[in-house]
């Protein structure tokens, strides 16, 4: 069982940050991003992990190295245009080999093993397991039906959901995944879609299973999502690194990285990177800053790099 995880995007929605920093190394809790995935894989026992990777390569490379560091071997693989995930993981064919793959999203945090899905894979000897979620809406979703543990259709954000199971972002495939590839189209939005790929396999007779996970999923892809993540590994904590300078009234959920300064008046639901220096003159509030950030005004739901925009 090998490892490939999704990490090409441009991250447009944490946009300046994710200009400097690529999303899959931004800090969470004081910890890279990738380092969780990296603990779900090793935790499946899989140590050959192959990251797809774009524009952020080299610095993505630089930041990760061979992967010894994190104990295990890694590789880079580019993908040159971010055209969706069924496109970004058939660059990763030579690399998979012919051996059954976790395929992760570098954006995603879980709060529960992984490892049992992979174990149900390996004992239902199913060419595909697709981790999915009861969801209260899945009208957002790629939403699964099911009959038993069998997946028998895929419906990208149906309006009108025959199940509440929503595709959680973590699949395991096996070698016929790789059949499929070639013969999809782009969908309506431009993309080769990870679900067509798994609707192919249904249609040709695969045997797609659900794997049901019931902890928390999480995506940091948008500036409520990563701050939801955040609250959440921090237990709405405050996290300073020892060698970091505050002088704020702290509130709830605070992470301040390493060698970080920070100057405002409340500091609240926020994340600070490492190496930012921040002077505001009033309160931040639900705001992710790198840096050197100066404000005559507080902010309030700010993502800002320095001068970017
Ligand atoms: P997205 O969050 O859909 O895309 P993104 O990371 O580029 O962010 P944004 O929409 O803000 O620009 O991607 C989910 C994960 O999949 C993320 O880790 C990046 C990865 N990915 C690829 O590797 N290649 C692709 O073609 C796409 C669309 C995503």
């Amino acid at each position: 069982m090998k490892g490939v995880i999704l990490a090409a995007g441009k991250g447009t929605r944490l946009y300046p940050v994710t200009k400097v920093v690529p999303k899959p190394l931004l800090p969470i809790a004081n910890k890279m991003t990738l380092g969780y995935a990296f603990d779900q894989l090793k935790d499946c026992g899989i140590s050959e992990v192959a990251v797809v990777v774009g524009e952020n390569e080299a610095a993505m490379r630089e930041a990760l190295g061979d992967g010894s560091a994190f104990g295990l071997s890694l590789s880079f693989v580019r993908q040159p245009d971010p055209k969706g995930l069924a496109h970004a993981v058939g660059f990763a064919k030579d690399f998979v080999a012919g051996d059954d793959f976790v395929l992760y999203l570098g954006d995603a945090i879980y709060s529960e093993p992984l490892a049992p899905f992979v174990q149900q894979f390996r004992d239902r000897g199913c060419a595909n397991l697709n981790l999915v979620k009861a969801v209260e809406d899945p009208r957002r979703f790629g939403v699964a039906n099911v009959e038993g543990d069998r997946i028998i259709k895929l419906v990208e954000k149906p309006a009108e959901p025959e199940s509440n199971l929503a595709m959680a972002g973590m699949y395991v495939f096996g070698p016929q995944i790789w059949d499929v590839l070639p013969d999809l189209q782009p969908s309506a939005r431009g993309e080769y879609e990870i679900t067509d790929a798994i609707q192919t396999l249904v249609d040709r007779g695969h045997e797609v299973v659900a794997g049901v996970y019931t902890g928390d999923w999480f995506d940091t892809g948008t500036l409520p999502s990563f701050l939801e993540t955040s609250r959440f590994l921090t237990q709405n904590g405050q996290l300073v690194a020892l060698d970091a300078s505050v002088k704020a009234e702290m509130g709830e959920h605070v992470v301040v990285g390493a060698g970080a300064t920070v100057e405002c008046g409340r500091l609240v639901d926020s994340v600070v990177l490492p190496g930012a220096h921040v002077r505001v003159d009033g309160d931040v509030v639900g705001c992710l800053l790198g840096g050197e950030v100066t404000s005559p005004i507080g902010l309030d739901s700010a993502i800002m790099y320095g001068d970017l925009s």
